[in-house]
């Protein structure tokens, strides 16, 4: 049985319904990035967890123990569910030193003072922050106050801590730098933690497992990260992730064709008969599933060329569209760079086929 559920979760506030029959399940131990749009709900689903929202409907169960059923009436209050968690905007409290932010969730459970000092010095030493433990936030970077409220989320609970958006104000590096730590804390302590974000890379860098929500509140695909990339469920979830291009596909006489303005040029890969004959359909692709082929017969010129250090990245026009198309710096040395204002061949590896989008008039 899974170790966190959500089963058919409803909520609105007002005439607003947020969540609509809402289901979720986090296996042991593992870190589920919930992915979605802003406004779409998620944070609304994580007071939900920790009970400080009420469903309208459904049931929570965290290790099997229920702590909301709607039908059978049961909110357990937020202060007995011991969920660690960490939000974006109260992550530390900055008069209050490293040790004292951390201790804050054991003294409301009126522990023995020996026992917090143990506890607190073990788990800044699972953080790699023992030596701070007499600073105030304010003399720490952003990356070190992160991992004070990670060490204090834990204080409330080591089987299962909640992230919500917790490193959005800081930059590339520092990001990178602590989800790098999130998952060394949770590989070292073996925490099921349920990570809350709307950017895809981190949860692309993060997640075992990513639940990709709508802006309309629901599920849309669940899987590794290599199901979400690799075999996206619908046109939302691949544009949702990563950079995408979209080029029109006609049939004429009963074969597919780019469609690119001024030309028509056979498309020489199988469209999956699920496709609706008849209905304009799209074929989408990511910058890094084009390469560069002489020999294609799809001819396109390269606009400009802008190198990013580990890869290149090129805007082509191609007809009468403008696409992206991305060059590992090792592709680059092996078959050479495409100088701007060069024509190019180009050749489409893993191609998505979407109904077409109705354009705006
Ligand atoms: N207390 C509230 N009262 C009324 N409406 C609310 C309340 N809290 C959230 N909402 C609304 O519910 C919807 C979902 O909000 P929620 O905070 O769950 O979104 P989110 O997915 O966490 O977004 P973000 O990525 O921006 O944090 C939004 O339309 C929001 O305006
Ligand atoms: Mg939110």
């Amino acid at each position: 049985m899974a170790y966190v559920r959500f089963e058919n979760i409803s909520v609105s506030y007002g005439d607003n319904q947020v969540l609509k029959n809402f289901s979720l399940s986090l296996e042991k131990n593992e870190i589920m990035c919930l992915v979605g749009p802003s406004g779409c709900g998620k944070t609304t689903l994580v007071r939900c967890l920790l009970g400080l929202t009420r469903p309208d409907e459904g049931e929570i169960y965290v290790d099997d123990k229920c702590l909301f059923s709607s039908k059978r009436r049961i909110n357990v209050p937020a202060e007995r569910r011991g969920i660690g968690i960490v939000f974006q905007d109260y992550a530390v409290w900055p008069h209050l030193t490293v040790k004292d932010n951390v201790a804050y969730p054991m003294r409301k459970q009126r522990m023995k003072k020996n026992e917090i000092d143990r506890r607190v010095k073990d788990v800044l030493k699972q953080v790699s922050m023992s030596e701070y433990i007499n600073h105030l936030p304010g003399q720490l970077s952003g990356g070190q106050q992160q991992r004070v409220a990670i060490a204090r989320a834990l204080m409330s609970s080591d089987d299962l801590i909640v992230l919500d958006e917790p490193i959005t104000n800081l930059d590339a590096k520092l990001r990178d730098q602590m989800l790098n730590e999130i998952r060394d804390i949770q590989r070292n302590i073996g925490t099921t933690i349920f990570y809350i974000t709307h950017d895809q890379k981190a949860a692309l860098h993060l997640g075992d497992q990513l639940a990709i929500m709508n802006g309309r509140g629901e599920l849309v695909q669940i899987g590794s990260d290599e199901d979400i990339i690799l075999r996206p469920k619908s046109r939302f979830i691949f544009e949702f992730i990563g950079v995408t291009n979209f080029i029109p596909l006609k049939l004429v006489n009963s074969e597919y064709k780019l469609d690119l303005g001024r030309e028509m040029i056979p498309w020489p890969e199988q469209v999956p008969d699920t496709m609706a004959h008849g209905k304009p359909i799209e074929m989408g692709t990511r910058p890094n599933d084009i390469t560069f082929d002489d020999a294609s017969p799809i001819k396109a010129k390269v606009k400009r060329a802008v190198f990013l250090g580990s890869e290149y990245d090129y805007f082509i026009e191609l007809g009468n569209m403008e696409i992206r198309l991305q060059q590992s710096t090792l592709d680059a040395a092996l078959v050479g760079v495409a100088k701007e204002g060069s024509e190019v061949g180009l050749r489409f590896l893993n191609p998505h086929y979407y109904e077409a989008k109705r354009r705006e008039a």
